[in-house]
């Protein structure tokens, strides 16, 4: 088993049903490249914490020997394909089932060890929150809350990390519990060392009033939480920098655009969530017909039409446009993001292509509705 493991292009192996003397109950292997440098990654959780470690590829031989005996079943997997081993009284038994992985291991986008909140890392405000223990560990069930607020961070690391501005200000639309506006808040507060104004709203009252006793306790000089249903409420309208939202639900990522459009906001980050307005209205009428015939496929196109139609709008608007997969889906089904940065005027291209969409096909789309003055 060890052999063949070792002699295998594998993209992930994991070690389940801990035998006795195991010291973790799970541990998920996977390669990486850090630093430009060839190691295997293992992430061994342990209750509700995970803890990693990086291999140097010369030993994995070693630690496969120290790991394996602990474990009564290793499922390596390749492209295409699932060797799974059941380690019982002495005996091996292997089996083999097909899979749908893909053979390109993205080793390049493998960022774990340039992660900007490091696990350990004092971000007391984490532990409020239930992401880290109290020792500063990632709580499992609050592993891939982790994994994308790090990878947004990320993407506003690469876009604005460089921003010359005395004080940068900060939108966070559908904030919810605030993970990610802590997050932000003290990459640019604590990492960069910057003055940052940031408001997170939301339509709950409990969760906003937590995030602000949160934010008083740890002296979070202007970091604010307010009430505000952001499809009508008044907002914070001085100079803003950047627009944020994660998962803000169905057309609220809508309003969260439009207000950086009206605002002339130069950099919005946006990972829309449920999408229901063009699932529910869009009717049989052209070419697209047969993505319309089945339910899931039907509602998997108007997600991916709405955030196309999303985009262009912004591209018009003078914004230049990336949607980038922002998580790996196992972290999050949305897992789209939305990165625009103002760079131009406005200059109508996509408008005739949407609006000719939108007859065909009889739906309206919320973005569109508010960008032609129809609300
Ligand atoms: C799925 S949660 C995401 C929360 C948070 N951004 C995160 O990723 O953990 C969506 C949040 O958007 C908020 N929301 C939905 N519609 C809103 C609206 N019209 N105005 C303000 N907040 C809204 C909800 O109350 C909820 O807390």
């Amino acid at each position: 088993m060890k052999n063949e493991i070792l002699n295998t292009r594998f993209v992930k192996i994991t070690l389940s049903s801990p035998k006795n003397g195991a010291q973790y109950d799970k541990i998920s292997i996977r390669p990486v490249i850090l630093k430009g440098k060839d190691y295997i990654q293992a992430e061994r959780f342990k209750e509700s914490k995970v803890f990693h470690l990086n291999v140097e590829k010369t030993a994995f031989g070693n630690f496969l020997d120290e790991t394996l005996p602990f474990y009564a079943q290793i499922c390596v997997f390749t492209a295409g394909k699932t060797v799974t081993f059941f380690c019982k009284n002495g005996k091996i038994k292997r089996s083999e089932s097909k899979n749908d992985l893909k053979g390109e291991i993205n080793l390049a986008n493998n960022r774990e060890k340039d992660y900007i909140l490091k696990e350990g890392e004092n971000i007391p405000p984490l532990v409020d929150l239930g992401v880290f223990t109290r020792d500063f560990k990632i709580v499992k069930s609050k592993y891939d809350k982790y994994k994308q607020i790090n990878r947004f961070v990320e993407l506003i690391d690469d876009e604005c990390g460089k921003i010359e501005k005395e004080e940068i200000t900060i939108l966070d639309f559908g904030c919810g519990k605030s993970y990610l506006t802590f997050i932000v808040y003290y990459y640019f507060a604590k990492i960069k060392c910057k003055r940052v104004k940031i408001i997170g709203y939301d339509l709950k009252k409990d969760v906003v009033s937590g995030c602000n006793k949160i934010a008083e306790k740890y002296g979070y000089e202007n970091l604010e939480f307010v009430v505000a249903d952001v499809k009508k409420d008044v907002l914070y309208d001085r100079e803003i920098d950047i627009i944020i939202s994660l998962h803000a639900c169905d057309t609220a990522t809508d309003y969260a655009l439009y207000y950086a459009i009206t605002k002339g906001v130069k950099n919005v980050f946006s990972v829309p969530c449920c999408q229901h307005e063009i699932n529910l209205s869009i009717k049989k009428g052209g070419d697209m017909d047969c993505l319309l015939k089945y339910g899931i496929i039907k509602e998997r196109v108007s997600a991916l039409l709405t955030d196309s139609i999303r985009a262009m709008i912004l591209e018009d608007m003078g914004y230049k446009v990336d949607v980038i997969e922002f998580v790996d889906l196992a972290h999050s089904p949305k897992n789209l993001m939305l990165r625009a940065k103002k760079t131009r005027g406005v200059k109508f291209v996509n408008a005739e292509e949407i609006e000719r969409l939108q007859t065909a096909y009889g739906f309206e789309q919320t973005l569109f509705k508010l960008v032609n003055g129809k609300k």
